[in-house]
This record gives structure tokens, sequence and C-alpha cells, in this order.
């Protein structure tokens, strides 16, 4: 009985740990490469410390959300949308990101990023709140 609660727990840990992989690799494969692997910015594009205070309001997190899926245009120059990302790999990304960034506020949700589908915003027209 003792032994097979610990090989629950066991798996629970791997499974914990291929998960957290998992989002480390996505990062790898689609934020990296501009903001680095600690969102630290690769040059010349910008870190994302930034991002810090939009996770916890309403207006700054549908921005984030936003950013991912329709890009950005800015001083620091053009980040494409990631539309083609699912609402729950769009929620594991930012959610990484706060983890990154040790920012206040709620995990995201899949839905919360499909409520901001379907709207074809192009890249400038992504606004900071
Ligand atoms: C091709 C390079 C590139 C890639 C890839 C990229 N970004 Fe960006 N990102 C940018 C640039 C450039 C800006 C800044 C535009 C500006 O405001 O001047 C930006 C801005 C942002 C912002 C807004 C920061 C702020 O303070 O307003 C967030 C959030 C963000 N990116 C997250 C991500 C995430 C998450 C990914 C992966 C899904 C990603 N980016 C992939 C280039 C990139």
């Amino acid at each position: 009985m003792k032994q097979a609660l610990l090989l629950l727990l066991l798996l629970l840990l791997f499974l914990g740990l291929a998960l957290a992989q998992g989002v480390e690799a996505l990062w790898g494969r689609t934020c990296a490469q501009c903001h680095g692997d600690k969102a630290q910015g690769v040059r010349p594009y910008p870190g994302l410390a930034s991002a810090l205070p939009f996770f916890a309001t309403p207006e700054g997190r549908r921005y984030l959300v936003l950013v991912v899926l329709y890009g950005r245009k800015g001083e620091a120059g053009l980040m494409p949308g990631f539309y083609q990302l699912k609402d729950e790999e769009v929620a594991r990304l930012l959610n990484h990101l706060k983890d990154l960034l040790r920012a206040k506020g709620e995990p995201f949700s899949p839905e919360e990023v499909a409520r901001e589908r379907g709207k074809n915003l192009t890249p400038d027209a992504v606004k900071r709140p």
C-alpha cells in the first residue's frame, strides 16, 4: 500500500517535470530567439521586464494575450503574432513569462486567451493600456 502511494507520488513528480520542460521547450522555440531564455532580451530585441505590471490588471492581461496572438510593432521593432498556437499554449507561455518575471496575478487560462480570438488585428494596432 505504502509502496503504491510512493509510486504514485513519483509518477506525479515526473509528470510535473515533463510539463515544466514542455513549456520551456515551447518558450525556446517560439519566444527565446528574441526575448532570451529568461526574458532578458537578445539584442536588438527587448527584455520583457517592462511587461511585469500588466499581469495584475484586466486591461494589462488582455494586452498580453493580444501581443502574443497578433504581435506588436513598437520602438523596439516588430514582433510577429503567434495566432497559430493553441489557447492552452498561449496561456502556458504567458504563465511561464509570469514565473520568469515573478509577476503578481492569477495564472492565465485557455478561456482567457480564447476570448481575444477573431479580432484580426495587425501588430501596430496592439497598444499598451
Ligand atoms: C522576432 C522577435 C520576437 C519574437 C519571436 C517574440 N517577440 Fe515579443 N516582442 C518583440 C518585439 C520587437 C517587441 C517590442 C515591440 C515594442 O514595443 O517596441 C516585443 C514585445 C513583447 C511583449 C510586450 C512587452 C511590453 O512591455 O509591452 C510581450 C509580452 C512579448 N513580446 C512576449 C512574447 C512572447 C510570449 C513570445 C513568444 C510567443 C514573443 N514575445 C516572441 C519581438 C519578438
